[in-house]
């Protein structure tokens, strides 16, 4: 089966009529429909799939032991997201794992295809929450205290999908079964497309971290309230997004966003008593990304008081920056024909095994629009076919 046919048979799974693209949630009816698949696929080519404390996807080929080797990524997705962030990684596994078998490889050690729960952080707000919960690098009384859009927390919605939040936390025995992991994913720049290369190794993964501000004013009338009587918080939240921009423009290689704002109650003709924005910010190091939000974070009371609002600052979640074990990417690369070694400011479920001392690689496949995150994101065809052989080619060395 080709990755094409796999990404084929998702396409009808989550696509988001209002924003375009696909929105596929943690413990959703898409999220089930998605892993329902995933049973599918895996249980197709003779792999057990087991699901963790953590509500991660594990698709065993033989028995789990020590010192696997595991392959994989996440199939939630943003919100209004592109096809391949997540699956196009799990897809090439289990095509990967298809070839194996059909060469009669028998591995020597281990072998699992993992999914990962709620890697984009888009329903819960923390990104990697099933990894982070799995290492240990969030505790598990803060993630099932987290909130959806509608209120529901993550302890009602994983019990929702039969995980039993009694058991939700680090997972010392399915962590230390991984000796080795490894994620496909696609590129989410350019890179590999000025380099021309089909297939990368990543090097690193910048600094990041997101925040959610809440600046609070007084809701009124649209049509009595004079300018200058009002403390309206989005005009509070707009200050901020343009703080936030030039502080990022006049340091290099700081990047800084504002992806979304919630005013409440939300009314065209209310001044809002509330608009919660969230920020997004990375940077190669941690110092320049801690620096830089110190210095964004500033501002927000500046932007708060000049609108007479005020302002309530959570970090949601902190990402140091992570190099991958260097001599893994040496040698895939080296594998691949000298493939090229590549940073990247994208946060990963492989970022956190990694810092939870892992070893770890990602290999990344050409997109040629170097736009992730969004509908526009992709990979030909044929490039998902030369990572598959790339995955089939790295895993061969790791299992052998
Ligand atoms: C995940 O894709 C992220 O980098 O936010
Ligand atoms: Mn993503
Ligand atoms: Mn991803």
């Amino acid at each position: 089966m080709t990755v094409a046919a796999d990404l084929a048979a998702l396409w009808g799974i989550g696509r988001d009529r209002v924003r375009g693209g696909w929105s596929r949630h943690v413990f959703t009816r898409e999220d089930a429909e998605l892993r329902a698949w995933f049973v599918d696929r895996a249980t197709g080519l003779g792999l057990d799939v087991t699901t963790d404390r953590n509500g991660n996807s594990w698709a065993w080929w033989g028995a789990p032991g020590s010192d696997a080797v595991v392959c994989g990524s996440h199939l939630d997705s943003v919100p209004g997201g592109g096809q391949y962030d997540g699956p196009l990684g799990v897809a090439s596994a289990l095509a990967a794992v298809e070839r194996l078998k059909a060469r009669d490889v028998r591995p020597r050690r281990p072998f699992a295809v993992a999914v990962f729960a709620e890697e984009e952080g888009s329903r819960f707000g923390a990104a990697c929450l099933g990894s982070r919960l799995l290492t240990g690098a969030i505790a598990p009384e803060r993630a099932l205290a987290l909130t959806d859009g509608d209120g529901t927390t993550f302890a009602e919605a994983a019990t929702g999908a039969s995980v039993d939040r009694r058991h939700i936390g680090r997972d010392q025995e399915a962590l230390a079964r991984i000796g080795l992991f490894l994620e496909l994913h696609v590129e989410q720049g350019r890179a590999l497309v000025d380099l021309d290369a089909a297939v990368g190794v990543a090097s690193a993964i910048d600094a990041h971290g997101r925040w959610r501000l809440r600046f609070e004013g007084q809701a009124n009338h649209a049509g009595t309230t004079r300018m200058a009587d009002r403390h309206d918080p989005m005009v509070a939240a707009a200050r901020f997004v343009l703080a936030a921009q030039e502080i990022a423009r006049k340091r290099h290689g700081v990047r800084a966003t504002v992806g979304r704002i919630e005013p409440v109650p939300g009314g065209t003709n209310v001044v809002a008593s509330s608009a919660t924005a969230w920020l997004d910010v990375r940077a190669g190091e941690d110092r320049e990304t801690r620096t830089a939000v110190d210095e964004i974070l500033r501002r927000a009371s500046e932007c708060a008081a000049a609108e007479g609002c005020a302002v309530a600052t959570t970090e949601e979640s902190w990402s140091s920056r992570v190099a991958f074990d260097p001599l893994l990417a040496k040698q895939f690369s080296h594998a691949l024909g000298d493939a090229p070694l590549l940073p990247t400011g994208a946060g990963h479920d492989a970022g956190v095994l990694a810092a939870a001392g892992v070893p770890t690689a990602m290999l990344f496949v050409r997109n040629p629009t170097g736009v992730s995150h969004s509908p526009d994101e992709h990979a030909e065809d044929a490039d998902c076919e030369r990572g598959v052989d790339a995955l089939v080619t790295c895993l061969t060395e790791a299992l052998s």
